[in-house]
């Protein structure tokens, strides 16, 4: 059946638009800002022109901003002056005024809270003399332990940084708080057996290597209000290891998720670098849409929207290709995830939302990787 263009904008206003829950939180629509580390905050203090790069795209129209990575208070957490950080008086003002003019934008908002773990060179800043700590010391695709194995007590500590940091978001005026348990840093060392290989509770069987996430949400949940929503990020793939699994199939996967769940997280931000790509032999759910089967809790999808030549061809009376817009609005119609998350193509265009929620289809650019070097 053809479809003319006005048809399906109306249909893409329609399902987009409509209000999304996470716990207490309502989301005026089902836009997500993907977490995207920008480097733009000297002293880890975000600046004015980091409120106005969010609260732009706020203004028109992402319904859920995922701030970047943002280093919770550990000394080993991460490597770059200018990534901000989620601790400190000036770190925390400059969080506040972003949370602020969020909101004042009608837009939501939550901190993406992050640990890199052995991802961290030592020597490099913010901390220079803290070393790089993971669960057994070990970088991803390494055999020789070159970094500090976790001992109980900083395993604790790591564990109070993103209580406090979670702490400090609801404080400031956040709407909930994103964990970062993805792509192969700190909590996604400990999911995973290729940078596990502790003998003690923490390691072992899936479940085991879980234990760690599962004390993070669970001390954040404890922290916050009941209602404060808390997002978990995972993925299967890891930085320098896009081929790595978790979970080979939808009962290991429920294996990982189940624990995170009764820990108290509230949604799934499921990473993948394609939406539409099946998970798992026989179905075609894609990772988002098995956490929602196997947990129940609100997923969040991401992966190459509005990148794909084909996103907007039905609007062009073209049919649906697996990237396009039709296969999305598909899926989320039949309810197999929640929100989508934007990376790149709200880099290229602070204006994204506002046009694909309008169907204005003909001025989205194509992404230019010219648009990671500016913060506009
Ligand atoms: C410049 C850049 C920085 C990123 N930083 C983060 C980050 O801090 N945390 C995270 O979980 N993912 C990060 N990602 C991954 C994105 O959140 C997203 O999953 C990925 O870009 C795929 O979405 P897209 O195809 O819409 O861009 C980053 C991606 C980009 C392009």
């Amino acid at each position: 059946m053809t479809v003319t263009p006005a048809e399906a904008a109306s249909r893409a206003a329609q399902i987009l638009a409509r209000p999304a829950t996470i716990n207490g939180l309502t989301v005026p629509n089902r836009i997500a800002m993907a977490p995207m580390t920008r480097m733009f905050s000297p002293g880890g203090i975000p600046g004015e022109d980091v409120v106005s790069y969010y609260s732009r795209r706020a203004a028109a129209g992402v319904g859920l901003i995922v701030t970047e990575g943002t280093y919770v208070g550990h000394a080993s957490a991460g490597q770059s002056d200018r990534v901000p950080r989620f601790h400190g008086e000036e770190q925390l003002a400059g969080w506040a005024k972003v949370a602020d003019a969020v909101h004042a934008a009608g837009g939501t908002i939550v901190p993406q809270l992050w640990h890199i773990g052995m991802v961290r060179k030592q020597g490099d800043q913010p901390f220079p003399d803290a070393p790089a700590v993971g669960p057994s010391g070990l970088r991803i695709g390494e055999d020789e332990v070159t970094g500090k194995a976790m001992t109980q007590a900083d395993v604790d500590d790591v564990i109070g940084a993103f209580a406090e940091a979670a702490a400090a978001a609801e404080r400031i005026g956040f709407d909930g708080v994103e964990i970062h348990g993805a792509h192969g840093y700190l909590v996604d060392q400990f999911l995973w057996a290729g940078t596990n290989r502790r003998t003690d509770a923490y390691g072992g069987d899936p479940v085991a290597r879980t234990k760690f996430a599962a004390e993070i949400v669970a001390a954040v949940r404890e922290t916050v209000s009941p209602e404060f929503p808390v997002i978990f990020r995972y993925s299967q793939w890891k930085q320098d290891a896009y081929d790595a699994r978790l979970a080979e199939t939808p009962e290991e996967l429920e294996a990982v998720l189940t624990p995170l769940v009764t820990a108290g997280v509230d949604a799934f931000h499921a990473s993948t670098r394609r939406y539409w790509h099946p998970e798992f032999d026989g179905s075609d759910l894609n990772l988002a849409g098995w956490t929602k089967k196997l947990t129940g809790k609100t997923a969040i999808t991401v992966g190459s929207v509005g990148l794909d030549g084909e996103f907007g061809k039905a609007f062009q009376g073209e049919g649906a290709g697996l990237g396009s817009l039709d296969n999305l609005l598909d899926r989320l119609e039949r309810d197999e995830f929640d929100l989508v998350a934007v990376g790149r193509a709200l880099l290229q265009d602070p204006a994204w939302a506002e046009k694909v929620l309008s169907g204005r289809f003909e001025e989205l650019a194509p992404f230019d990787a010219a648009a990671l070097k500016t913060l506009s």
